[in-house]
């Protein structure tokens, strides 16, 4: 009776993101292309990640441009003060099972989105780490979709985990980290075990992170939808195989051009967590034409003081112009009284321009900028994609090991860094990017940057995907 009375209400989309940056970024974006599209959206946050939009975004444009739209939120159940940053992700996911799932169930089963109530939900997006969602889903008969904010690729070899235990590749015998992986299919003959996220250099299986990415290959097969940023052209050798494992596949990203392709006018709304310093775009404005290397290593990713100066003498010597986000936080272990050394701070003032955060697609999108050294995460890579600008990938964790791989080594966008963070080899890398090798880069990042514009046009593969996916969340035909 009461899945009836909510399979005859008019469609209504709750969308749970991953509380941190880069997944509410998208997961937003997904929210407002949807409201475009006639369906109505209620975005769980956390109270954590809504104070945080509210003080850093204009937060009353989502209501003004979509009354279908709302937000809902939910404790994280961490004191505010702690950090939310890499190392803290495994606290903040203990966390919100023991305090902001059971609210949610409530929310979704008896509260006000509950079958019996006047608004009840008939689609929950959730991150796709959220392996609590498929009981709660099939509890209330709503269909699940796991929007997937890592990349197809990386969850691809969190997908093939119980493969490479079962044939004794994983845990990995030895240390050579160039040895090939065998059991990844589609990835034959240039995924290497250092292209593998780096937490599968464990030797333990019982690892809880290893624990988490099995638990989440037992549930991404239950939901009806997988939900993927990224276009066919990209990925396809890795999405044919993602077709195999049963649920509906959507790939309909990049999801950051894609909202503007379906936006009739106006731009479009900062998601930021962090306020953002918009002073880069003059000083980028004063800059010559592809000139200038992007340094941003995301919302998560922190580094030590070695690597900042193994990285910044790198930057310094290579004689490039630069953009460096330095986030707060992002490099740990700096003694209060770190006095930058003379030669480093004479060349940043005449040659860079450092901020805390800054309006990265847009930074990408600007003409001064001719490359970008980046951590690889998933929306970064997407955004670099877009704007056409070739990488210098210096990984961190999770995805971020095998998309500078693809980077490097399959779509030819740029260099692979990781595991080295050496001032010679950051300053030879910048150099092939920026100077010798500059021109072929830029124009296979220009033709990449095509097809993903494309893509999201319509009569593109990912505009039509997500039409799909938009019909079958009003239909319910999963
Ligand atoms: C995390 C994971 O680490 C990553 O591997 C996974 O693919 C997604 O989630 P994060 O560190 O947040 O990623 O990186 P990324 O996915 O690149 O997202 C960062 C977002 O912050 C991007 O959308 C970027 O535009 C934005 N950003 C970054 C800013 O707006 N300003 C900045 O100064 C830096």
């Amino acid at each position: 009776m009461e899945n009836e009375r909510a399979s005859a209400s008019p469609p209504h989309v709750l969308i749970f993101p991953l509380p941190l940056q880069g997944p509410v970024n998208c997961m937003l974006k997904l929210a407002e292309i949807f409201c475009l599209n006639g369906l109505q959206v209620t975005f769980l946050n956390t109270q954590y990640i809504h104070e945080c939009l509210l003080n850093c975004t204009n937060i009353e444009s989502y209501f003004q441009r979509y009354p279908s739209f709302r937000f809902e939120t939910v404790p994280d159940g961490l004191p505010e003060d702690s950090p939310r940053t890499a190392h803290e992700v495994f606290n903040l996911l203990d966390s919100m099972e023991a305090v902001s799932v059971p609210l949610f169930q409530e929310m979704v089963t008896s509260g006000p989105y509950g079958p019996s109530s006047e608004k009840p939900i008939t689609c929950i997006v959730a991150d796709g780490i959220f392996c609590f969602a498929v009981d709660i889903a099939k509890k209330i008969g709503v269909p699940l979709l796991y929007f997937e904010t890592v990349s197809p690729c990386g969850l691809w070899t969190y997908l093939c985990l119980p493969k490479l235990i079962e044939s004794g590749e994983f845990p990995f015998k030895g240390d050579d980290l160039d040895e090939l992986i065998v059991n990844a299919p589609g990835m034959e003959g240039f995924l290497r075990r250092r292209d593998l996220p780096s937490f599968y250099r464990t030797k333990n299986l019982n690892d809880p992170i290893i624990q988490l990415v099995l638990n989440e290959d037992r549930h991404l097969p239950l939901a009806q939808g997988l939900i993927f940023n990224t276009f066919e052209d990209l990925e396809a050798p890795i999405l044919s195989q993602m077709r195999k494992i049963g649920p509906k596949i959507y790939p309909i990203g990049p999801l950051h051009t894609h909202l503007k392709t379906r936006l009739a006018t106006g731009g479009t709304t900062s998601s930021s967590i962090w306020k953002e310093d918009r002073s880069c775009i003059h000083w980028l404005n004063m800059q010559p034409i592809n000139s200038v290397l992007f340094v941003s290593i995301g919302s998560l990713a922190v580094m030590n003081k070695d690597q900042l100066m193994e990285i910044w003498y790198g930057l310094v010597n290579s004689g490039t112009t630069f953009l460096w986000v330095k986030r707060p936080g992002s490099i740990v272990g700096l003694e209060r009284e770190f006095e930058i050394p003379m030669d480093l701070s004479r060349a940043t003032k005449e040659r860079g321009y450092i901020v805390s955060w800054a309006p990265q697609e847009e930074v990408l999108a600007h003409p001064a900028i001719g490359g970008f050294l980046t951590h690889s995460g998933w929306n970064s890579t997407l955004e670099s994609i877009v704007a056409g600008k070739p990488m210098i990938c210096w990984p961190y964790f999770v995805d971020q090991q095998v998309n500078g791989r693809y980077v490097g080594e399959v779509w030819k966008l740029g260099l692979d860094m990781k595991d080295t963070c050496d001032r010679v080899i950051v300053e030879g890398m910048i150099r092939e990017l920026m100077e010798s090798k500059k021109a072929e880069f830029l124009q296979r990042a220009d033709h990449i940057a095509n097809v993903a514009n494309a893509s999201v046009s319509k009569g593109g593969c990912s505009y039509k995907n997500l039409d799909r996916l938009i019909e079958d969340i009003k239909l319910r035909t999963f």
